[in-house]
């Protein structure tokens, strides 16, 4: 009886509370700042380990992100002058603004970082304090910094003054179901120098179950006078533009929906973008193969992309038996010839989105890893 009554009460406020925020209509296609920083809309690339490659970011660019994100670099990595690790450092001319995302817990390695991700050309030196994964949370890195709140301002406050670049930071809700850590710390962060603040709603014992719980975005915009971008379960323009009306933030971040689906990001900054054909999505993951194998080489690639496959290929867009085809082929050429024999128009669109393309061997500026001394 009495939890009926508590669960029912509850219901009301959360409703009330919504609709006591101010909407605010936002155009996901105009500009803002996260310091000096100009980013031309309102949807962020999220950064997404083993997914947010260099290819990952320029098409991300090119179908309506104002901004992407590098995943997650472990300062530690950098400051072995692990080769693979300054590999993430690589970034190429025409994906800025770019955020590089490092990790991890002692605030003088974390200002090393941050130096050498200025030095590789990044626009915004972003901090993960949201990474749940035992590996990295077990070092006091990623989510575990939201309940050490001074070591986490500390952290801030050396990236902030190790570098020109504005600092931003992304968080989890805190720990545990229920968290409201997220709003202690934000203010506390801020004033140690970040520039924005990134919020995915869930704790980091959630991981990915349960709902983004945007309400909490809202409550951290309150709170903070820098810009909030909201992150969690946007995967369409109505919810786009619903979480910047009632949240307030600055932007929203698209993640899970834009892997192997460009078109989910153009079609929530542009509301009359069709459907992608056939000939599109195969142009598009061949092009994508190609710069993925440029930056990974031939042998990691082909590992990496097995994914990709299936997030291109799947929502019903090419039969099931294909996509495990492609899996299981053991080149990247046999992928492309055998995609294009599926779709040969795909040949055509091809030329054409590589013509508009700028040449890659004028754009990628390879980051000159022997500045660091890295194998
Ligand atoms: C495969 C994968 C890898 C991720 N890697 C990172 C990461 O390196 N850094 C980070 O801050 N968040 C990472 N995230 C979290 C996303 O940036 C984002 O906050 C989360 O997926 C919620 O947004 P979505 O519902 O749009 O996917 C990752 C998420 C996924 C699914």
């Amino acid at each position: 009886m009495v939890a009926v009554a508590s669960k029912g009460v509850k219901v009301r406020k959360s409703l009330l509370a919504r609709l006591s925020w101010p909407s605010v209509d936002v155009d996901l296609r105009s500009s803002w700042r996260i310091g000096t920083v100009e980013i031309p809309t309102r949807l962020v690339l999220a950064p997404m380990a083993g997914v947010s490659v260099q290819a990952f970011r320029r098409q991300g660019r090119r179908f309506g992100a104002g901004l992407v994100c590098s995943e997650m670099v472990s300062c530690a990595g950098l400051h072995h002058r692990n080769e693979r690790t300054l590999g993430y450092l690589r970034i190429a001319g025409d994906e800025h603004p770019l955020a590089v995302q490092i990790f991890g817990s002692d605030p003088p390695v974390m200002a090393e970082a941050a130096r050498m991700v200025a030095d590789a050309g990044a626009d915004i030196v972003d901090i993960n304090f949201g990474c749940p994964v035992r590996k990295v949370t077990k070092t006091g890195a990623g989510a575990t910094l939201l309940e050490n709140p001074a070591r986490a301002a500390g952290i801030v406050s050396a990236v902030a003054n190790a570098v020109d670049l504005p600092v931003s930071v992304k968080m989890r809700r805190g720990l545990e179901d229920g968290a409201r850590t997220c709003l202690e710390l934000g203010p506390r962060l801020v004033d140690a120098g970040a520039a924005s603040l990134t919020l995915h709603p869930r704790s980091a014992r959630q991981m990915y179950t349960g709902e983004a719980d945007h309400t909490l975005t809202a409550e951290l915009v309150e709170r903070v006078d820098v810009p909030v971008i909201a992150s969690g379960d946007i995967t369409s323009r109505a919810r786009a533009e619903a979480v910047l009306a009632t949240t307030g933030a600055a932007a929203v971040m698209i993640g899970r929906a834009a892997q192997g689906n460009p078109w989910a990001l153009s079609a929530i900054v542009d509301d009359a973008m069709p459907e992608p054909t056939r000939e599109e999505i195969a142009a598009e993951l061949i092009l994508f193969v190609r710069e993925t194998v440029r930056e990974l080489g031939e042998q990691r690639a082909v590992g990496f992309l097995k994914k990709f496959y299936s997030w291109y290929l799947g929502r019903g867009r090419f039969p099931r038996p294909f996509k495990q085809e492609l899996v299981l082929l053991q080149t990247t050429e046999d992928v492309e010839r055998r995609l294009l024999a599926a779709a040969p128009g795909a040949r055509d669109v091809l030329e054409r989105l590589e013509d508009e393309l700028p040449n890659g061997d004028e754009v990628l500026l390879d980051l000159p890893i022997s500045v660091y001394g890295g194998g």
